[in-house]
């Protein structure tokens, strides 16, 4: 799939089948996500895999609107040192991940991390070290089924030629 059709098709599914996620693909987005622009190019971003059932079921639990990553058989979490640009290079990386996932015939969801009221219970799950930020969590598996593309607003009423 090109890189504009993986940006079409890219929907947040919450749905997952029990199919494992093989490594070498698990890696492949860890590399994408990676490879993402960050504000003067600190590169401040760490992620974090997590498969194991009992410890999805506690990510799923602190999350209000993440119970599906007890579902999804892989959970990754993005971390940011405490940088001037933490939160636009994390998102950089999540969205290269998403887009990533699309492109391998995965699904995926962004969970909500940073100003969460539950970070520090996230951070107690995986061990993260002090001054590391939760950015995000993101749900990967293969989906159930693809969800209808939802509608956006439209291109003319969203593009500003010159002035806003
Ligand atoms: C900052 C941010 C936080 C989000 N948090 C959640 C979340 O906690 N749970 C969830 O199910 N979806 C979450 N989403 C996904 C959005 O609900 C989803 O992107 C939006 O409804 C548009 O649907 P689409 O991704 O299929 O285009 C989040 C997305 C963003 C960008």
């Amino acid at each position: 799939m090109d890189v504009l059709e993986a940006i079409k098709s890219r929907r947040s599914v919450r749905r997952f089948k029990s199919d494992p996620v093989a490594e070498d693909l698990i890696v492949q987005l860890i590399d994408m996500g990676r490879r993402a622009p960050s504000g003067r190019n600190v590169q401040p971003i760490e992620f974090v895999v997590v498969r194991e059932e009992k410890d999805r079921a506690r990510l799923a639990q602190i999350c209000e609107y993440g119970k599906f990553i007890a579902e999804s058989p892989v959970c990754i979490l993005v971390y940011s040192a405490d940088t001037k640009y933490y939160l636009e290079d994390g998102c950089a990386a999540v969205e290269n991940i998403l887009i990533a996932a699309t492109g391998l015939g995965l699904g995926s969801c962004w969970v909500a991390g940073d100003k969460k009221p539950y970070t520090a219970e996230i951070d107690a799950v995986v061990g993260s070290p002090a001054g590391f930020k939760l950015i995000t969590l993101i749900a990967i598996g293969y989906a159930v089924q693809t969800p209808q593309s939802r509608e956006k607003r439209p291109l003319e009423e969203v593009l500003h030629w010159g002035r806003f």
